[in-house]
């Protein structure tokens, strides 16, 4: 596994968000993570990216134990993150968003650079000059996936990387993540486009009340009304 994530309880102050989560990434594959409101998703990618602390449990990635490291080094292991809400540097031009954390810290042969990132999202490139708060929602998107190449991930994690996007938008996202896994990069995603996710993930896994309570394949997930009604409400 490149990512194990490990019997994990984590707190919000005195509350528990997180009640012995457990989730795995093999390596090169996409894996969705789903589940209502207020399940636990993003929380999850705080504790893995290292901005909660686990009180309980462990996380590997790449053989290394990477719980309780600061979230710079994290990144530099080789984790990326398309945050929810984008967090994009408001005060900042898109190519001063782009190149802000630009690295290279594992050595890859044929780095994520600038023009590399054009080259996916051309999109961009008349947009560079621009203030990160003067982008559309869609462009802003782009350049939080952009952002977060150029740090050269093995693994790249995307917390509703199409949310409150227009629905031609949102496919260009999708045809986008489909080339990105294509270079080798592994995925977590979070989205609330189910369809599209049993297309792209290898493996979905679905969260209720701050643990994991389903993990299959796209096919099974598709075929189960019931389960779908009773843990994602569609
Ligand atoms: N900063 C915070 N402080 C306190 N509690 C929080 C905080 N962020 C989330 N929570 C709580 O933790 C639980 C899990 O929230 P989380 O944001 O991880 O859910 P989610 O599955 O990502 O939901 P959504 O689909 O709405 O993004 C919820 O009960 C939420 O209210
Ligand atoms: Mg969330």
């Amino acid at each position: 596994m490149q990512l194990s994530v490990k019997d994990i309880d984590v707190f919000y102050g005195g509350r528990q968000a997180l009640f012995g989560m457990r989730l795995a990434v093999p390596r090169g594959a996409a894996v969705a993570l789903l589940g209502r409101n207020g399940m636990g998703k993003t929380t999850t990618v705080r504790a893995i990216t290292g901005q909660l602390r686990c009180r309980r449990g462990e996380i590997i990635f790449g053989g290394e134990k990477i719980h309780g490291l600061p979230p710079q080094r994290i990144a530099q292991k080789g984790l990326g993150l398309a945050p929810e809400g984008r967090q994009i540097f408001p005060n900042l031009n898109a190519r001063e968003n782009l190149v802000a954390a630009a690295a290279n810290y594992n050595g890859a042969k044929s780095p994520w650079n600038l023009e590399r990132v054009l080259e996916l999202f051309p999109q961009l490139k008349p947009r560079l000059n621009n203030m990160g708060s003067q982008l559309s929602g869609g462009e802003q998107q782009m350049l939080s996936i952009g952002r977060a190449l150029m740090l050269n991930p093995h693994l790249l994690v995307l917390d509703e990387a199409t949310e409150g996007l227009a629905p031609l938008v949102q496919k260009t996202i999708w045809e986008k993540l489909r080339e990105i896994k294509q270079t080798g990069i592994s995925l977590l995603l979070i989205d609330k486009n189910l369809g599209a996710l049993c297309e792209l993930a290898d493996r979905l896994c679905i969260m209720e009340k701050g643990a994991l309570v389903w993990e299959g394949g796209g096919d099974a997930l598709r075929a189960d009304g019931g389960l779908q009604a009773r843990y994602l409400g569609v």
